[in-house]
């Protein structure tokens, strides 16, 4: 497994080119077993969650190859299997989002259940719920969710418990195929999801409503192919912005869409920093002194659980008292003792972590626990004294595409220590 190796301060300045969303890209390539035409989906981040989900479409049957900064696919094998194999699965669990498309496209899926996960148990009730209410049956066995609906899902009304980004994905690549009309209620609202709804359009979905709480769906009998372009990567973009505040640098990020950063514009802001933004790109810039703030973490249009670890870091050289709450996830907190042994001074008491600044962080070895929780420990290595390793950055890997080649032209000194192979 590699290491990063930090040494620390530096002062993160310049410009950096925001990567495809790996949360847009994830599911548009599921949407691929939906394609009875070749699709092309430009802006992929080469990232390793990418590539697991392009193993386990190549498994159902959907091949795809390089093309530019992204792929061609071509339209799913008939003779393939339709089950998701645990190996693939159980490394990620966005391979979930391969249950809705395969139900609703040949009337069965086998996926194996995602286990717990660094960041809480994540259950996926919802998901099996919306496929149940149109007209799927759902079985649990032996670890594996098994869909069957021989005679094609039917429009329905499906209200979710709560706002949930992947199952929304899921139902609506489900229903896009379902005869008659769907409306899907308590939808997440994330821009990954207008995406996704732009790419099932283009393709000949109807679809009304992606983005906002009530989605409505008018079922077609089959979808083609066509050339979609993932959206820009809020969360990784605004790691770099993050990271230029906390060195004290000034960090333009474009290729962007500042529309999406504005929750994490506005948090900064208040922190203290210069925020301005342009059609396409955002700069964020250090303007004297940190002010803690507290931040809730919040479904979109609220401040994105995937920034709150890199906040934390941001909230260490802050001065004052900051309260950050995490409203989403039940153990996203594992970092704050990571950045404890580097010299923060956290406390964390259930979905609550009090942060006091500012401190002097030191150097240390520290372990990545997800991948959020290894990108603030690598902002924390580049703000702290010394050399920090960071290691298991194979959680980075997931999701952060060229990741140390951006800090580095950003002007940070960030070294690759090559391990043994991850597993
Ligand atoms: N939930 C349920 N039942 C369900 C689905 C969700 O109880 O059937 C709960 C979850 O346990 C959680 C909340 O609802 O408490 C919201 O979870 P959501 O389903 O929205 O999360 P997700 O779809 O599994 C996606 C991102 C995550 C991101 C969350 C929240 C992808 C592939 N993953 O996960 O991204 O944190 O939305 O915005 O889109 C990451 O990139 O590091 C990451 C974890």
């Amino acid at each position: 497994m590699d290491r990063f190796r930090i040494e620390g301060p530096c002062r993160m300045a310049g410009r950096v080119a925001a990567s495809g969303a790996k949360n847009a890209a994830l599911p548009a390539l599921a949407a691929t077993l939906l394609a009875r035409e070749s699709l092309t989906l430009r802006r992929v981040p080469r990232v390793r969650d990418v590539g697991t989900m392009r193993r386990l479409l190549e498994h159902l049957g959907v091949r795809g190859e390089s093309s530019g900064d992204g792929f061609l696919f071509f339209p799913a094998r008939s003779d393939a299997p339709s089950d998701g194999l645990y190996d693939l699965v159980k490394t990620m669990r966005a391979s979930v989002l391969v249950l809705g498309p395969l139900t609703a496209r040949r009337g069965r899926a086998r996926v194996s259940l995602p286990g717990g996960c660094a960041i809480g148990v994540r259950p996926i009730d919802q998901h099996l719920a919306g496929l149940e209410a149109l007209g799927a049956e759902v079985r649990l066995d032996h670890g594996y969710v098994e869909t069957s609906a021989p005679g094609g899902l039917r429009g329905t009304r499906f209200r979710f418990a709560m706002p949930t980004v992947t199952g929304t994905e899921n139902i609506l690549m489900a229903a896009v195929l379902a005869r008659g009309e769907t409306c899907l209620e308590n939808c997440a609202r994330e821009p990954e999801i207008e995406n996704l709804a732009e790419l099932l359009v283009l393709m000949g979905a109807r679809i009304e409503g992606a983005g906002t709480p009530t989605i409505h769906v008018q079922g077609v009998d089959a979808l083609g192919g066509g050339e979609g372009t993932v959206i820009p990567d809020r969360i990784e973009g605004g790691t770099y912005l993050i990271g230029g505040l906390l060195t004290g640098g000034d960090v333009t990020l474009e290729r962007a869409r500042p529309g999406d950063l504005e929750p994490l514009a506005d948090q900064l802001a208040a922190v203290g920093a210069v925020v301005e933004t342009g059609a396409d790109w955002i700069r964020v810039a250090h303007d004297g002194v940190l002010e803690g703030r507290d931040l809730e973490t919040a479904p979109h249009p609220g401040f994105p659980t995937d920034l709150q670890a890199q906040y934390m870091t941001l909230m260490t050289q802050a001065r004052g008292t900051s309260r950050v709450r995490e409203s989403i996830f039940e153990n996203r907190f594992q970092h704050a003792a990571e950045l404890t042994r580097m010299g923060a001074d956290v406390h964390v008491e259930g979905d609550l972590a009090t942060v006091h600044g500012p401190t002097r962080l030191s150097g240390a070895t520290v372990m990545a626990t997800d991948l959020r929780a290894s990108a603030c420990l690598v902002l924390a290595g580049l703000v702290a004294d010394g050399t920090t390793i960071v290691d298991r950055i194979y959680h980075l890997d997931r999701g952060y595409e060229s990741i140390e080649e951006k800090l580095g032209a950003l002007g940070c000194a960030v070294e690759r220590i090559p391990g043994p192979p991850t597993p």
